[in-house]
């Protein structure tokens, strides 16, 4: 089968100014690809089905990676989920429905390992969906982007082709990430809090929870390489969707300790247990992936160092 993506497809980014987004598009810039087409959100609100369906029809992108969408860590999550499903809902259902109406001959869509199961065995394959509850404290945007991969696969099925690509990739950091303690993920919350600590001298860091749970993180290059990947592959020979996850998972406690020694903290670490911790353990099963000739080759250390160095350039811009 001819392969779909050329040095001049016309490649939709959506979302270029975020983590994933903007790797993705560092990523076709360095492999020469020249036809990029990118709106920031203030200029096209994908949310909004008339803006949408008016782009797609006027720009016809013959590759979409939809790395638009409302994302955030578990206190945003719990204070926000209105928005978390609404924004993703109404984002998937008018950038997928445009997409098919304008021809689009891939897209890529991620979705989230918060769509497991809370209790779902380690590590967790893409058969485990849909077998048990998501985290409660997520369940809103779990749903949301178990209806946008359930809209891929749809597609597929109902216009017999194999056009729409659901990803799922476990927790990814990188340049360009949300810094905000309150808004932001896990990793990039930490570098933020040892640097202020560092840089004020304080004794000691508190951090929620236990440091218990488990979670795999995955450099925001190494998944614009996996949607390379799935952009050339022929994908009657790809069962979807697809995990991505580089295979190692790290206790957020070790985590702390790494983050803390590549920022240059050295004051205590304390753990608040009255916070609650989420789900115990998020390993992904990344065989499918593997199966199509990838894995991921930035260190979990090497990959911290680089987003730290970018934060510390980006600082004043970010936080
Ligand atoms: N980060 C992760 O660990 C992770 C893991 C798995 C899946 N995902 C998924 O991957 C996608 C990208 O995540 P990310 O971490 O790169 O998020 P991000 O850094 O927050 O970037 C999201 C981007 O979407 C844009 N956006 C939001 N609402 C929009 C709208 N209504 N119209 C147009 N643009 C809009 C944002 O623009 P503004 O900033 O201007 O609003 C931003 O550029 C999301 O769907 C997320 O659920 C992320």
């Amino acid at each position: 089968m001819a392969d779909t993506l050329s040095k001049n497809s016309r490649i939709y980014v959506a979302g270029h100014r975020g983590l994933i987004g903007s790797a993705l598009l560092r990523r076709f810039k360095a492999d020469g690809y020249v036809n990029l087409i990118t709106r920031d959100h203030a200029s096209l609100d994908l949310a909004d089905a008339g803006q949408a369906a008016l782009f797609f029809k006027e720009q016809q992108p013959e590759i979409v990676v939809l790395a638009a969408g409302k994302v955030g860590g578990i206190v945003e999550n719990k204070i926000h989920p209105a928005d978390f499903i609404s924004r993703n809902l109404a984002i998937q259902l008018n950038v997928i429905r445009s997409a098919h109406l304008a021809g689009v001959q891939r897209l890529i869509f991620f979705g989230s390992s918060c769509m497991y199961p809370r209790e779902c065995a380690q590590p967790m394959a893409e058969n485990m969906l849909l077998t048990g509850q998501p985290e409660p404290t997520s369940m809103a945007y779990a749903i949301a982007k178990l209806a946008g991969l359930q809209m891929c696969l749809a597609y597929n099925q109902q216009y017999g082709y194999s056009r729409f690509v659901p990803v799922i990739p476990n927790s990814v950091y990188g340049i360009n990430d949300n810094f905000d303690p309150a808004s932001g993920h896990v990793l990039s919350a930490l570098i933020n809090r040892f640097h202020d600590a560092k840089v004020s001298g304080a004794a000691q860091v508190t951090l929620w929870g236990t440091g218990s749970p488990r979670r795999e993180f995955l450099y925001s290059d190494d998944l614009a390489s996996a949607c390379l990947a799935l952009l050339h592959t022929d994908l009657q020979k790809v069962e979807l969707p697809v995990n991505i996850g580089p295979g190692q998972d790290i206790s957020i406690k070790e985590l702390a300790e790494l983050v803390a020694g590549i920022v240059g903290y050295e004051g205590d670490i304390a753990w608040d247990s009255s916070k609650p911790d989420g789900t115990p353990r998020k390993l992904l099963d990344s065989t499918r992936m593997k199966a199509i000739g990838w894995q991921a080759k930035t260190a979990l250390r090497d990959g911290i160092q680089q987003t730290y160095n970018w934060y510390l350039n980006h600082k004043a811009q970010i936080i």
